[in-house]
């Protein structure tokens, strides 16, 4: 016989998306248990993205966590396109009507979450995999998952899939009523972290001849730094000196411009693909963030789409709570899949802009030289790219 839980909303993931949902829901007095099955260090300490919409901000601010954002997020109003030799401004704030991005490392926002939720005492349970979800087409559906070698059940109103790529939620709604649209890129990236003082106050995205280079950062002592690598590159085949020469091949800038050494203190290779299933709900299952939608870093799109997704489910579920009405849910699929489409579209613009698609042919380069060229020379043209990038307004 297995122990049974009961709860307004069961959350599958502690993530960003399943994090923040927890807290929204608390805010608005609704109930919910959350089950991860990881444990709470792998899921704090693992190196992700850093960069947050004007939007995402807002929601910190809105869910009573911009304590440590305020003091430690870094504010950001252009990113430098590097290309040529050259290295060009987009001044993003001045074209958008005062947005800006944040650099505030998602390892933080997972930190701040889980001090709020712990701090309140609400459940959250770690090394407690989610193993079935049942009866999503009823008004209870369940949650079977497993923690201290013990099989659980949580009987919930609603479950909210917040499992990232690799859960089980997604796979819970009916094959023939779900479809994917996936593509892979022919390449990856090689991402380094490195105790090293940023050497220039914003990004700079570049498209070399040897490939792609991204310099990022993480606080005013560590820098974020990527280069674009085969799918298949074997981290030990980049020794640290190997590394730090093709980012200064990248990205140095005949203005003198060259990101400064230092420490590697991580190191790996992430995958590029995108993926989109529809829809994002079933039943009284809802599916939010990486759970429902993949992007390439590029755009640094992945986390801000998750908590545009729980923002808006949120509403809708204290919108049911309050006056019993569904609209709000019924709508949740279409309006966060039409985000999702916009966010693809970007990310793959940026991918394909700024990337070596074919190595053997030069054409693609200097079409994209050509690209670049007319992007930093329009307004038009850099307005619509900062428009993208610093994120349309959460609904
Ligand atoms: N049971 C419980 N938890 C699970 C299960 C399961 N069966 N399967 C996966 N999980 C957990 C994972 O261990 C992970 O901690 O769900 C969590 C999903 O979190 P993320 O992968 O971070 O996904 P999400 O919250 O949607 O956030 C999206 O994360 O992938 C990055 O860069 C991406 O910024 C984006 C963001
Ligand atoms: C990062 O800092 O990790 C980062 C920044 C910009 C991107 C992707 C990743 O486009």
């Amino acid at each position: 016989m297995s122990v049974e839980q009961r709860t307004q909303v069961g959350i599958i993931g502690a993530g960003p998306a399943g994090l923040m949902l927890g807290r929204l829901l608390s805010l608005h007095g609704i109930d919910s248990v959350i089950i991860e099955s990881r444990s709470q260090s792998y899921v704090i300490d693992r190196v992700r993205a850093g960069v947050l919409e004007q939007g995402t901000v807002d929601l910190m601010h809105e869910a009573g966590l911009a304590e440590r954002l305020g003091r430690l997020g870094l504010r950001h109003e252009g990113i430098y396109l590097a290309f040529n030799g050259g290295r060009h401004r987009i001044d993003m704030t001045a074209l958008t009507n005062g947005r800006a991005i944040t650099i505030y490392g998602q390892n933080e926002v997972i930190r701040d979450l889980i001090d709020a939720r712990v701090a309140a005492a609400l459940p959250l349970h770690f090394e407690a995999p989610a193993v079935a979800i049942r009866d999503i087409e009823t008004r209870q559906p369940v949650i079977e998952y497993e923690m201290a070698g013990e099989r659980k059940r949580i009987r919930c109103d609603f479950v909210a899939g917040c499992d990232g790529f690799h859960g089980i939620a997604r796979s819970a709604i009916p094959v023939g009523v779900l479809q994917s649209y996936e593509r892979t890129y022919p390449f990856a990236w090689l991402g380094v972290l490195a105790d090293a003082a940023p050497t220039s106050e914003e990004l700079v995205y570049s498209l070399h001849p040897r490939g792609f280079a991204l310099f990022s950062m993480r606080s005013p002592t560590v820098t974020r730094l990527y280069l674009q690598c085969d799918p298949d590159t074997d981290v030990t085949a980049w020794p640290d000196d190997r590394v730090w020469k093709e980012l200064t091949t990248r990205l140095s800038t005949d203005d003198g411009w060259r990101p400064a050494e230092g420490t590697i203190t991580q190191k790996a290779v992430t995958p590029m693909r995108s993926v989109v299933s529809e829809p994002m709900h079933h039943g009284r299952l809802f599916l939010a963030g990486d759970s429902a939608h993949i992007v390439p870093p590029t755009g640094a799109k992945g986390l801000n789409l998750a908590m545009a997704d729980v923002y808006r489910l949120s509403l809708a579920l204290h919108d049911f709570y309050t006056t019993t009405r569904t609209d709000l849910l019924a709508t949740y699929s279409t309006r966060g899949v039409r985000r999702t489409w916009a966010a693809q579209r970007f990310s793959w613009l940026m991918t394909s802009l700024l990337h070596r698609i074919n190595p053997d042919n030069p054409f693609d380069y200097k079409r994209q030289l050509a690209e670049l060229e007319y992007l930093v020379g329009s307004r038009a043209a850099m307005t619509s790219l900062s428009e993208s990038y610093v994120g349309a307004a959460f609904d």
